[in-house]
């Protein structure tokens, strides 16, 4: 087991698979955002496979496959169908912006992916286009409906809270979740980077009370939910999740660690303690030796991020971390 110097038990991974992507979130890129990794510098599908084995071998059960965009790094089926063969991983899941899921999520499903999260913030073509400077919502929504089709376990949709803007969306969304039996998971806007600054974060606190008393809502225990907490209506055909890193964190319960494409272990979303494998990966470094190193690293995650009380401390944007 993988366990961190505040005795929580790491069982979960998340990897970026690139740090581009093909939408501009004003949370996440500005506009003329360009500062990407270079591609010598990303990890190649072995090196990838090879991490997660490792990982695998120290006792993460489960693997998330982030960006940037994954879905627009090259030949992403085929890494996909590497992974999903290690033996011990017991659960494959991707997060994706959705713009290209009416070509790939088939092929994901067959190569092991068992559970999608799809980024929607509004359902107005418009707000879109003004949210992600891409006119391609039409393309996200139906990608979603080949994705509801195509045998996943589950698809969740991530909405960024911003009230100002999609604020008054939210039976809209709470409908088309419900009608689709989608997870609707809201989550607060986090500190990272500039752009994501500019924009301010809101408490979800209110809406969690409000939806609780219009739709019923009961506390639903989801294993392995990490720092999402979760209500759904009694009989349990809608649930909504709450990532509240601002209003009330539950970085107590964090189990999971994130490696960017390049290869850099990052111990926490909100700070700064990393290790950087890509030089033990090129550099003849044993699987124990990296696994040693991976040990140690985990021992120094650190025990909360610092939102609240240090929101610049964070350059980095949630793309180049893995999100
Ligand atoms: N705060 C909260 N969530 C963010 N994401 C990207 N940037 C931020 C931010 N600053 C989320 C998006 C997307 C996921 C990949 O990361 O909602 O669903
Ligand atoms: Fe792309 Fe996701 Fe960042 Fe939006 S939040 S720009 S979809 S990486």
């Amino acid at each position: 087991m993988l366990i961190d110097g505040c005795g929580r038990q790491i069982d979960y991974l998340r990897l970026s698979v690139t740090d581009r992507c093909d939408l501009r979130c004003a949370y996440c890129m500005p506009p003329e955002f360009d500062d990407f990794e270079i591609s010598d510098q990303w990890m190649n599908f072995n090196e990838i496979v090879r991490i997660c084995r490792i990982f695998i071998d120290l006792g993460v059960s489960r693997v998330r496959l982030t960006g940037g965009e994954p879905l627009v790094r090259a030949r992403i089926v085929d890494l996909v169908h590497g992974i999903g063969q290690l033996p011990g991983l017991y659960d494959l899941s991707l997060s994706t912006n959705g713009t290209r899921l009416q070509e790939f999520a088939p092929k994901l499903q067959t190569s092991g992916v068992q559970r999608l999260n799809v980024s929607l913030d509004t359902l107005s073509p418009h707000r879109f286009l003004t949210l992600t400077r891409r006119d391609a919502l039409h393309n996200v929504l139906a990608g979603l409906e080949v994705a509801r089709k195509s045998g996943f376990r589950l698809i969740k949709i991530n909405m960024v809270w911003l009230p100002e803007f999609n604020g008054d969306e939210l039976d809209a969304m709470i409908k088309y979740c419900m009608e689709r039996n989608f997870v609707l998971r809201l989550i607060e806007n986090m500190p990272m980077g500039d752009a994501a600054r500019q924009l301010g974060s809101s408490s979800l606190q209110p809406l969690i009370s409000e939806l609780r008393e219009r739709f019923h809502l009961v506390d639903q225990i989801v294993a392995g939910a990490g720092p999402a907490r979760y209500l759904a209506t009694p009989d349990q055909s809608f649930s909504v999740g709450f990532i509240t890193p601002m209003s009330q964190h539950f970085c107590e319960a964090c189990n999971r660690v994130r490696v960017s494409v390049t290869g850099t272990l990052h111990l926490c979303l909100g700070q700064n303690h990393r290790l950087e494998l890509l030089p033990m990966l090129r550099g003849g470094s044993t699987d124990q030796e990296i696994a040693l190193q991976i040990r140690e690293a985990v021992m120094q995650k650190p025990l909360s991020h610092e939102f609240q009380t240090n929101p610049k401390k964070i350059v980095r944007i949630m793309a180049s971390t893995g999100g």
